[in-house]
């Protein structure tokens, strides 16, 4: 038996769903780039690539984008218990409310056969979305919105959220910030539904997990923290004193570094900075890319550290208008389908997790009775 610390460089699962090609810099999923994807195809043609394991030809295409769109309706029930959440519940554990709730009305919560676990994939999707846009109008004390479904996925979704249509420059910089969260291989949050998939508990409870895994500033939660670090910087100025002083305190900046990409730059981030400098060149805030810029080009010389794809997706988000505490939510709505990939994968020949431990505890100690301790 071996032990590495947080997994580090070990192989935990098979998979025909995606892997990162380091060698040749591409994420792969099912065959293609995740880059290239995110570029020219929909969110739902990758929505299909991920559940059906191939690309949809126009029938299969419009056939998806129907079903979702069935799907997208979140009941009365769901925002009734929202609403009785504390005002300062965070976006993403009130998401994890939603979807629990979810669970009980979902006629196939307890069959795991892969035909059930699709239609339980594609209601999650759909619902998701919904519930990301709506979960906040209730914690935030706006009303609920109707999903529009003369829009397509993540543009109902930007539709949602703002209350506005996106114009047609909007949507396409949406739909590749979204659709690149779609898949990212073993990321903790796609793990732990592998895990808890395992024990063949429902898709519901593995996906309540990940929701959980993906709160966290180490994984999801970077996007938001980055846009703050940003602005609490305020100016490109300012840049290099500001991170000197958080790396002096031992902090980390967010966005920076990965597992994974120790020896260069995420192929995400490399479209992020793109989508990122224009949008800032368009709207006259020059000023947040360089500090971008500046931040990248300090990290990478003081601690050979390179921007990951929330570096980017976080200010992009912002740009566009969107409120910061949704950007986490926004990553969980995408990664729905990917989440659901695996664990259909994970369930269809399924081996439980079960570890060992290296134990640093005593052994032999004589058990003392309570009165004589
Ligand atoms: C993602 C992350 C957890 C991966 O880290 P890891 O593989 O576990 O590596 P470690 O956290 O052990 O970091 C290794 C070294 O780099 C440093 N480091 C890693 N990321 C850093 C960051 N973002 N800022 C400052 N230092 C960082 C660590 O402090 C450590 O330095 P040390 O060896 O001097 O102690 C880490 O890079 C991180 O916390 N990044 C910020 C959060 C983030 O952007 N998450 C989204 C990932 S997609």
């Amino acid at each position: 038996m071996s032990y590495s610390p947080g997994l580090e460089n070990v192989v935990a699962s098979a998979t025909s769903i995606s892997t990162l090609d380091l060698e040749n810099h591409v994420i792969v999923v099912r065959g293609y780039n995740l880059v290239e994807l995110a570029q020219k195809s929909s969110y739902e043609e990758v929505v299909h690539l991920l559940l059906y394991g191939h690309l949809p030809d126009r029938g299969e295409l419009d056939r998806l984008s129907e079903e979702l769109k069935s799907e997208r309706k979140v009941r009365g029930e769901i925002y009734s218990i929202l609403s009785s959440l504390p005002k300062g519940t965070p976006p993403m554990t009130a998401l994890q409310v939603g979807v629990a709730a979810l669970a009980g009305f979902d006629p196939d919560l307890e069959d795991n056969s892969h035909d059930a676990n699709l239609r339980k994939a594609k209601r999650l999707v759909a619902k998701t979305a919904t519930l990301v846009a709506n979960s906040y109008r209730i914690l935030t004390g706006e009303d609920t919105i109707q999903p529009d479904n003369t829009l397509g996925h993540s543009a109902n979704l930007f539709y949602m959220i703002t209350g506005r249509r996106p114009t047609e420059e909007e949507q396409r910089m949406f739909d590749t910030l979204f659709t690149m969260y779609a898949e990212h291989e073993l990321a903790v949050s796609t793990f732990t539904s592998r895990v808890v998939a395992s024990s063949l508990t429902d898709m519901y409870g593995a996906i309540v997990s990940a929701l959980a895994a993906l709160k966290g500033p180490l994984h999801g939660r970077a996007n938001e923290e980055a846009v703050k670090m940003l602005l609490e910087i305020g100016e490109p100025a300012r840049v290099e004193a500001y991170l000197s002083d958080l790396l002096s305190r031992g902090l980390k900046v967010m966005g920076l570094g990965h597992r994974v990409y120790k020896k260069g730059i995420d192929p995400r981030a490399v479209v992020g900075r793109e989508l990122l400098g224009a949008i800032c060149k368009k709207k006259g805030r020059e000023e947040l890319f360089e500090m971008t810029e500046r931040v990248t080009s300090y990290m990478e010389a003081k601690k050979n550290l390179y921007p990951n794809v929330d570096f980017y997706a976080g200010p992009a988000f912002y740009m566009l208008d969107i409120p910061i505490p949704l950007y986490t939510p926004i990553f969980a709505a995408s990664r729905m389908a990917g989440w659901t990939a695996h664990i259909i994968e994970q369930q269809d020949r399924n081996k439980l997790f079960r570890p060992r431990a290296l134990y640093e505890g005593a052994f032999n100690k004589p058990y003392v009775p309570i009165g004589e301790r």
